[in-house]
């Protein structure tokens, strides 16, 4: 296992600790990209979306989904489950800059930004950029801050897995995640961490009008979700709104 991609290339990631877990954690990432959509002909495109097993209630409320996965075997997987969803399309990573400028009203990437190393990230940003149109809205979430990054992961699966009945499962998949390559890759690979200043600056720097929401995207509150606007748009995203999670 050489390095990020390769660690999530299975058909079921060591890093859900059984279905449940994993069918309720993308149900929970798609409820919440369900609210941030502005309309139901909205074109939404979501990067790195992982398994996404609940895509379909994105599609539902949106024009077109485009799902970007870098992980062969992942995408392989995503193409079969969605193959008769004709507003779902799936596409590699290397596709996605080849698209047409301006077409997207939402991009999503969440819990992705700590797998890739910071110039990779500006590169990412300004493909975004560039695909988004003028009052659309660029959506980070999941970005890790630094410091006790570990155990308040540790502790949000627990708190996760005992309101949705895998608490038990979640101790034992801990012990399988950090008994995987996960240690290693984090040595060898790293793992990217942000505090809110720094990634409010990243993104000023690539060209967007950030501002952090109140709500992370999914289980985990203590990690951070941004909205990110091309400069021209002029809007201010009515923060209060979305991720509305207490
Ligand atoms: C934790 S999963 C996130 C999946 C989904 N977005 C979610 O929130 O559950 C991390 C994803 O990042 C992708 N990834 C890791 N390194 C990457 C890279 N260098 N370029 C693009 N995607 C990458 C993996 O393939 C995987 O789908």
């Amino acid at each position: 296992m050489s390095d990020w991609i390769d660690f999530y290339d299975f058909k079921h990631s060591v890093i859900y600790v059984n279905a449940r877990h994993r069918d309720v954690h993308y149900r929970t990432i798609a409820e919440d990209i369900v609210e941030l959509i502005s309309s139901p002909a909205a074109h939404v495109l979501d990067y790195g979306c992982g398994e996404a097993t609940s895509a379909h209630l994105v599609a539902a409320a949106s024009g077109q989904l485009v799902l970007v996965e870098a992980a062969p075997n992942v995408r392989a997987s995503l193409t079969v489950r969605y193959a008769g969803d004709p507003k779902i399309a799936v596409i590699t990573p290397e596709q996605t800059a080849a698209l047409p400028k301006a077409s997207f009203d939402l991009i999503v990437m969440h819990s992705v930004a700590q797998y890739i190393g910071t110039t990779e990230l500006d590169r990412l940003f300004d493909i975004f950029r560039t695909l988004l149109k003028p009052d659309g809205v660029f959506i980070l979430g999941d970005v890790v801050p630094p410091h006790f990054a570990a155990p308040s992961a540790a502790l949000a699966l627990f708190r996760f897995g005992a309101a949705n009945g895998f608490f038990w499962a979640a101790a034992s998949g801990l012990v399988r995640i950090f008994t995987s390559d996960y240690l290693r890759l984090k040595k060898t690979e790293g793992l990217s961490h942000y505090t809110e200043a720094a990634m409010l600056e990243k993104l000023r720097r690539t060209g967007f009008t950030p501002e952090r929401a109140p709500h992370n995207i999914g289980h985990n509150q203590r990690r951070m979700t941004f909205f990110a606007r091309p400069p021209s748009s002029g809007q201010s995203m009515d923060a209060r709104s979305i991720c509305g999670r207490p």
